[in-house]
């Protein structure tokens, strides 16, 4: 299985990705990634990506850098784990590609599909987890975070107006509505234990031997 989990900042893909990793744990063979920078090369990229000095990107720059990252990924960690086996969580992944490069900053979206098809070779994930909550909920969660980490994480994203965020959000929800087979939307507002809960009865139906009581 490989399964991405998407969603605005601060609406809690990097924590529910790691408490499902958690509990998949002993369970089946597992790996836990994201992206930007899930590689040595990756983590180099995502520096360029995430440094909110770099306001001169150019927004066609900033898309070949993603794709850049993902096509190292895909080739480096992600292909080779599921070839062995291992279930794959990825935090983000080519639909975060369509919401902000596309949606939310205009790129066209024939060349996303075209990048993405390229850089993956074709990978899908077989479930997409969007987490959905509004703007505000997923913003002040990512600045009380940064402010507790004293870190300037995703500043660059983070720092964009309350207009590209709901474009983002806006984005994802087209996604989902034109992939439903691939996508599970979830209610990001709820606690993170119920949530948790919710995500990990979705995905144990996968589970090989009998199903969760
Ligand atoms: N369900 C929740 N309820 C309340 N707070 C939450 C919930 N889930 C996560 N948080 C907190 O909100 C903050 C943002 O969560 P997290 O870092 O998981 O979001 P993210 O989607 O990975 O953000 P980013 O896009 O910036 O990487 C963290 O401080 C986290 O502890
Ligand atoms: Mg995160």
């Amino acid at each position: 299985m490989f399964i991405t989990f998407e969603g605005i900042e601060g609406c809690g893909k990097s924590t529910q990705a790691l408490m499902l990793y958690k509990r998949l744990q002993g369970k089946v063979g597992v790996l836990l990634t994201a992206e930007p920078g899930g590689t040595p090369i990756g983590k180099a990229i995502r520096d360029i990506l995430l440094n909110s000095q770099n306001r001169a990107m150019v927004p066609l720059a900033e898309l070949f850098l993603y794709e850049a990252d993902r096509a190292q990924h895909v080739s480096e960690l992600i292909r080779p784990a599921l070839e062995t086996g291992l279930w794959v969580l990825c935090d983000r992944y080519c639909d975060a590609t369509f919401a902000y490069q596309g949606y939310a900053r205009g790129q066209d979206l024939e060349l996303i599909t075209f990048l993405n098809h390229r850089a993956t070779g074709g990978l899908k994930p077989d479930l997409t987890i969007l987490l959905d909550c509004p703007v505000e909920v997923g913003l002040e969660r990512a600045h009380k975070r940064d402010k507790l980490e004293a870190m300037e994480r995703s500043a660059r994203f983070e720092n964009e107006p309350e207009m590209f965020h709901q474009a983002v959000r806006d984005g994802y929800l087209k996604l989902a509505k034109q992939e439903p087979e691939r996508f599970v939307v979830m209610d990001a507002a709820l606690d993170r234990d119920t949530l948790s809960e919710i995500i990990y009865r979705t995905v144990a139906k996968h589970l090989p031997g009998p199903g969760v009581a």
